[in-house]
Formats: C-alpha cells, structure tokens, sequence
C-alpha cells in the first residue's frame, strides 16, 4: 500500500500537528519518534528505497534491524501534515543497532532529528522496560514547564511533587513521577545517556531551560501524557503567578487517591511539607 494511506503514519502527522497546535513546536522545535511494527513495515515495503548507512551516533543494540518513523532534522513540525514526504523519514536500523539508513522520506534532502541518539536510547530502554509495548518517544518544547526549569529545583522529587499536587489526575497519570536532567547540550550522546537512564524509571524526562520527552504506548496516551504534564505546568505557572499556594493536596490525600485508584506512588515524593 501507499505509506501515505497507512494508518501509523497517518497518526504520526496527526500527532506532530497536535503539537504544532498547542504551540509545542516554535520553529524546527521538537521531534518525534515511532518504532514500527513488523506487519506495518512489511504493509508498504514497495514504497522503501534504502539509502546509504550513516553512524546512528550512539549503539543501541536491543533494537536491531527495527524500522523506525522519525521526524527530520530542521524540518518544522507545523508542516508534517501537508509535506509529510520531507518532513519525516522511515529509518532501518543494521543488526548491531550502530547504523541506520534511511528508507523512505526527506525528499529535498536532510538527516533525521539530531536528537536520535536520545530517542533511539530511549526506546530502547522503553523496549526492555516495558517488554516491548511502549513504540512512542516525543520531545517537545512547552512553555509552563521549560518556566518552571527556571524556578524550581532540578530535581525529580521537587518537580513531581509540584505537578502532582496541580491536577488531581496527574500522580493517576504519570504514579511513577518525573525524571529532571540538568542543562547539557543537545543533540549529542550525553544528553541521551542522560535520558535514557531516567527513562529507566519513568515516563517524563525533563530537560531544564529546554523542553520534555516523553515515552509510551501510542500516539494518544505519549501525547496525552505530555498535555496532561504541561497543564499541570501551566497551573503552576498561574498559582505562582497570583501569590502561590494557599491550600493544596496533602501527602495523606495522595495515599488516599493512590488507593481508591490502584496505582502506588512512592514515598520519597510524599513528604511532610
Ligand atoms: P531537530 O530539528 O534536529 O529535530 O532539533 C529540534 C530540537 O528540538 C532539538 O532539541
Ligand atoms: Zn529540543
């Protein structure tokens, strides 16, 4: 079939542009990443040309020979839905998870995202992590949350804590709470490093004075989950904004709420303020 009729790329556009929409995607801001199913691939193979194999930039060897969808370096996210031919490309990984090649896309030339070390770093953790059921890697650049990088701590405990307590469905939402990443240059493998390490334990990673990523199961729940965090950011924002807290969710509500709700969240983020 035509990769262009196909129901995984159609939802990959449609998620780009929801970004766009939001305002998450100023520019060439922000990327997005997609591990391909096998029977997907295989759906519109006649559309493949291999191109020539380039050094992914990091190793990655749990995801060999996996074909993913990935968003291209420079190219702006507001235009995926009306040129999505050279606005993202198919990538094939080599059996040693070192190389890739692009199979399909960047009609006017260009490489994929130059964070794909992290989103490839990322995935595969998720890929261990998850026994394979999370395909979805999403940075974008969200206004609340890149503030608040600029006035809370850079930690995961201080950052969980404050989101969680300004929306009732976040610790239900994202129970396992959110990983900070200091500022470091991107588009690099430290920052992946960096990254992929949080990943180990949740589904957020923030980047200070930047951006978030994000990881899960499809395209609704890994945009839901950035929405729902960058809402919870933007209350904050408005809180701090009118003088701060004068009342919020306590710690023993929290126990209360995980309990009704059968999810567990961990103590170190439910101290005594
Ligand atoms: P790319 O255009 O290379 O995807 O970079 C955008 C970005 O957000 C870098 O962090
Ligand atoms: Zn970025």
């Amino acid at each position: 079939m035509d990769i262009l009729e196909a129901n995984f790329l159609r939802g990959f556009l449609r998620m780009a542009n929801d970004g766009w929409e939001q305002g998450w995607h100023e520019r060439n801001g922000g990327n997005l990443s997609y591990r391909i199913r096998p029977e997907e691939i295989e759906s519109v193979r006649e559309c493949l040309t291999p191109r020539e194999w380039q050094p992914i930039g990091t190793v990655v060897p749990a995801l060999g020979g996996a074909y993913f969808l990935v968003t291209g370096s420079g190219k702006f996210l507001r235009n995926a839905l009306s040129d999505p031919e050279d606005t993202v490309c198919v990538l094939e990984l080599d059996e040693a998870g070192e190389n890739y090649r692009i199979c399909w896309g960047l009609s006017r030339g260009g490489r994929p995202t130059s964070e794909l070390p992290s989103h490839l770093m990322n995935h595969e953790v998720k890929f261990q992590a998850t026994g394979g059921r999370h395909r979805v890697i999403y940075h974008a650049h969200p206004a609340n949350i890149i503030a608040l990088t600029f006035v809370l701590p850079l930690t995961d405990e201080a950052f969980t804590r404050e989101l969680w307590e300004m929306a009732t469905e976040c610790p239900v939402v994202f129970p396992d709470g959110v990983g900070v990443v200091p500022w470091m240059v991107p588009g690099g493998r430290d920052i992946a490093v960096a990254t992929s390490e949080l990943m180990k334990r949740y589904d957020v990673a923030i980047w200070a004075h930047h951006g978030m990523f994000c990881s899960g199961e499809d395209f609704d729940l890994t945009f839901g989950l950035m929405h729902t965090v960058e809402k919870s950011a933007e209350i904050l924002v408005k809180v701090l904004s009118m003088g701060g807290k004068r009342q919020t969710i306590r710690p023993e509500e929290f126990r209360h709420l995980a309990a009704d709700f059968g999810v567990s969240l961990p103590e170190r983020f439910l101290w005594e303020k």
